[in-house]
C-alpha cells in the first residue's frame, strides 16, 4: 500500500481565485486557474491527510478524497477557513481579491458618465489565520511576484506570520500552464526548485509538510 504519512492530519487549502461582485452579473478578480492549489489538496489526500479544499470559482474538476467548500468572494473564503479549523497545517494557495467592491445591487447601465467602483481592501485570510487563536503547527502562504521575488517572499513571511512562502515568479508562463517553478522560503533558508508540473510541486510540498508535522499521535 502506498506511504500515507499524513494519515489523521487535517490540512486547510485554499484554492483559485475570488470573485468580488461589482453588481449581480459583473466581478473583479485574479488571474488563477486554482490549478496549483488543487494539485496540492490532491496530493495531501493521497499521503492520507483529511483536506479541506476552500476554492473560489474553478473550471478544474475537485481532486479525489478532498473535502470541497466552493465560495465566491474573500470574505466567504475566511468564514469557510474559520469554520475548517482547528487543523494542522494550512496551504494558502487562493489567488484572493485584495479589494472588493461597493457592489450594486442592480445591473449598471450605460447611461451618462462611467461608474466608479468604490474599492474596499479584503481581510487578508493569510495572516488572520496565522496569527490567530487557533493557528495550525504550520501555515504555508504562496507568492506571485514578478520581480524581487525572495525578497518580497521574505517579507511576506514576517507580515503575514506564517512559517513558509512557496513564491513563484509569474513573470514567466504560470498561469493556466501545467508547470511551475518556486522556491522554498524559510525564516532561515531558500530553496530553489527546478521547473516542475504543478502535480510535483504539490508532491515535494506534500513531503516536506508530512516531515515537518512528522507522524500523527494514534
Ligand atoms: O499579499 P499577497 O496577496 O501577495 O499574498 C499572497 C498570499 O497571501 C497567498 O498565500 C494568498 O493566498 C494569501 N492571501 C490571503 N488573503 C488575502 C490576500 C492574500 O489569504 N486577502
Amino acid at each position: 500500500p502506498a506511504p500515507r504519512p499524513l494519515a489523521g492530519r487535517h490540512v486547510i487549502v485554499t484554492s483559485g481565485p475570488t470573485h468580488e461582485p461589482i453588481d449581480p452579473v459583473r466581478y473583479i478578480a485574479n488571474r488563477s486557474s486554482g490549478r496549483q492549489g488543487h494539485a496540492i489538496a490532491g496530493a495531501l489526500a493521497a499521503a492520507g491527510a483529511r483536506v479541506t479544499l476552500v476554492s473560489g470559482p474553478v473550471t478544474i474538476p475537485t481532486p479525489p478524497g478532498v473535502d470541497l467548500r466552493a465560495v465566491e468572494s474573500a470574505r466567504d473564503m475566511l468564514e469557510a477557513v474559520t469554520a475548517a479549523l482547528p487543523a494542522d497545517a494550512a496551504v494558502m494557495a487562493a489567488a484572493v481579491a485584495d479589494f472588493r467592491v461597493d457592489a450594486a445591487t442592480q445591473k449598471i447601465k450605460k447611461t451618462g458618465a462611467p461608474p466608479v467602483l468604490n474599492l474596499t481592501e479584503n481581510p487578508d485570510i493569510l495572516a488572520t489565520v496565522a496569527k490567530g487563536a487557533e493557528r495550525p503547527r504550520l501555515v504555508v502562504g504562496f507568492a506571485a511576484e514578478t520581480q524581487n521575488v525572495i525578497e518580497y517572499a521574505r517579507d511576506k513571511l514576517k507580515r503575514k506570520g506564517c512559517d513558509w512562502i512557496v513564491a513563484n515568479d509569474v513573470s514567466r508562463d504560470v498561469f493556466g500552464s501545467g508547470d511551475n517553478t518556486v522556491h522554498l522560503v524559510t525564516p532561515d533558508s531558500v530553496e530553489d526548485w527546478p521547473r516542475l508540473s504543478k502535480a510535483e510541486v504539490g508532491e515535494r510540498l506534500v513531503a516536506r509538510i508530512a516531515a515537518a508535522l512528522g507522524p500523527a499521535p494514534r
